[in-house]
C-alpha cells in the first residue's frame, strides 16, 4: 500500500483499517535517524521517532498547548516540545517538567522488514 503525504511532507491516510490494532504507519526509510514524523491514524495523530534506528510512537499533540511533538528535539530518550520545551519520555510518555502538567500516550512499535507498525489501543 502506498503512503500519501500532506503539504508538510507528513504521511496521511495510509489506508489501513483503523479498527485493527496493529497499523502499518510508515516505512523505515520515511523517518531519518534522529528525527520524528507525524501520522494521522483515524482520529489520532501519532508522532513516530527514529532514535538510532529504534522507533518510538507517542501522541503528537503536546498536552500543554498542542504543538506537534514530531517537530520537537530528541535528547537522552526524550522529546522536547518545540514551543515551550516541556520534555516527554519516549518510552513511558511521562512529562519531566512544566509547562506541561501531564504526559502523553505511548504506542508499541514493531518493525517488520521495512514496515513500521504501531499498535493503537
Ligand atoms: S505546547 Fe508544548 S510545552 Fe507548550
Amino acid at each position: 500500500m502506498e503512503s500519501r503525504y500532506d503539504d508538510r511532507g507528513r504521511t496521511v491516510g495510509v489506508g489501513n483499517d483503523v479498527m485493527s490494532r496493529s497499523v502499518a504507519i510508515a516505512k523505515v526509510d520515511d523517518i531519518a535517524v534522529g528525527n520524528g514524523k507525524a501520522f494521522e491514524v483515524g482520529e489520532k495523530r501519532i508522532a513516530v521517532f527514529n532514535v538510532e534506528e529504534s522507533f518510538y510512537a507517542i501522541d503528537d499533540a503536546c498536552p500543554h498547548a498542542g504543538a506537534s511533538l514530531a517537530e520537537g528535539y530528541l535528547k537522552d530518550g526524550n522529546v522536547g516540545c518545540p514551543w515551550h520545551y516541556a520534555e516527554f519520555d519516549l518510552t513511558t510518555g511521562d512529562h519531566h517538567h512544566a509547562p506541561a502538567t501531564c504526559g502523553v500516550s505511548v504506542y508499541p512499535v514493531v518493525v517488520e522488514g521495512n514496515q513500521i507498525k504501531v499498535t493503537i489501543a
